[in-house]
């Protein structure tokens, strides 16, 4: 099966998979191949190589898409657009606030907040919430007809899909809502823990962080709903048969058992797994008698070969391993290039393998 009739009427595409496998690398390949079949396409990066960036025109300080450069992607026809953007999780954070506070002033208020500041480096260090923050505020937009969203590297795919949930729980749930209500035991706690901290904090430093984080959970008291609702809405986009995700692989033993437990995940979430895509592959070589070279030369070139052939059947093994887990769902090879996917170039070789 082709990935374009795989992603037939999909609105989102999700690239899902463990660290440095080619989440990046594929989710832009993906995008320039819906792109120059027509579709008006974003792709929403996290964190790519420098050099694939700057190939691409990214600029490192934007946080919305920008359409890439025709004359960039010379030798690929374009028919629909293509827009990239790399995802910038504190100012994601930043435009969440504007867009769940009650007003502009509140806004501003809570952003210039000390704790808030602090917070959401921190919590926007969770790139996972504020990928499907952004995901959700583009697809809202109306403006492209497919966001393919590149993701952090994860090690459990839970740390992703769980994103809207422990947000919700922790803007809406227990500490916070303890925190908030004075008289509750929490907030006594909390009150009686951490006044000698704060009174020593403000010694040494002379800084009254009391009065800021007193400030941070007043302003941020009524808004919890919101977020809430937001998180509601971002669980049902990746749930929507209108999002595929697509798991990206390598065929190592330990990318593969990882592979595996992203595909289960993905089914006990009953979220909509479009198919899996191993990346990086050594395919196996026809048996081809060694050509007719000196002996040295042929020598040297006879353990090159049975090199290669060890790492191709040792990808055979875990592809059959992933096969059998998969049970069915469609399986994408690509190929191990000689070097980096740094280029247009390079982007171009993956490209033609998803599509053909
Ligand atoms: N088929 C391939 N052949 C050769 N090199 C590749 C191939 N696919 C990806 N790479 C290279 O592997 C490296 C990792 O790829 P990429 O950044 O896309 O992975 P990732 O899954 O996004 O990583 P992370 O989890 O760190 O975000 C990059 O240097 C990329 O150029
Ligand atoms: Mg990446």
């Amino acid at each position: 099966m082709s990935l374009t009739e795989l992603l037939e009427g999909k609105q989102v595409v999700i690239c899902a998979g463990s660290g440095g496998v080619g989440k990046t690398t594929i989710a832009a390949a993906v995008a320039l191949g819906m792109a120059s079949r027509g579709a008006k396409v974003a792709v929403v990066t996290i964190d790519p190589a420098k050099r694939l960036a700057g190939a691409l025109g990214l600029d490192l300080l934007d946080n919305e898409p920008r359409q890439i450069d025709a004359a960039r992607l010379a030798g690929v026809a374009i028919e629909g657009e293509l827009w990239a953007m790399m995802l910038d999780p504190k100012q994601t954070f930043d435009d969440l606030i504007d867009s769940v506070a009650p007003s502009p002033e509140r806004a501003a208020e809570i952003k210039a907040n000390r704790i808030y500041r602090q917070l959401s480096t921190a919590v926007a260090g969770s790139q996972e919430f504020t990928a499907v923050s952004k995901l959700y505020e583009l697809s809202q937009s109306g403006r492209f007809d497919l966001i393919v969203l590149d993701t952090p590297p994860a090690r459990n795919a839970l740390d992703f899909f769980d994103a809207p949930a422990r947000l919700e729980s922790f803007l809406e749930g227990g500490a916070l809502k303890a925190l908030l209500r004075p008289t509750t035991l929490g907030m006594r706690l909390f009150a009686k823990g951490a006044a000698p901290v704060l009174a020593a904090l403000r010694k040494v430093t002379g800084v009254d962080i009391t009065t800021d984080l007193a400030t941070f959970f007043a302003l941020l008291g009524g808004m919890t709903d919101s977020f809430g609702v937001r998180a509601r809405h971002v669980d049902e986009l990746l749930h929507a048969q209108s999002t595929a995700f697509l798991l990206v692989a390598s065929p190592q033993a330990g990318p593969t058992d990882d592979a595996i437990s992203f595909h289960q995940t993905l089914a006990e979430g009953q979220l909509p797994f479009s198919g899996a895509i191993v990346n990086r592959v050594h395919p196996l070589l026809a048996d081809e008698p060694l050509p007719d070279v000196e002996l040295q030369l042929a020598e040297k070139l006879a353990a090159t070969l049975s090199e290669y052939r060890v790492l191709a059947e040792r990808d055979q093994a875990n592809l059959t391993r992933l096969r059998a887990a998969l049970q069915g769902a469609p399986l994408l090879l690509v190929p191990e290039l000689q070097d980096d996917v740094h280029d247009l170039h390079g982007l171009l070789r993956i490209h033609q393998a998803l599509f053909g």
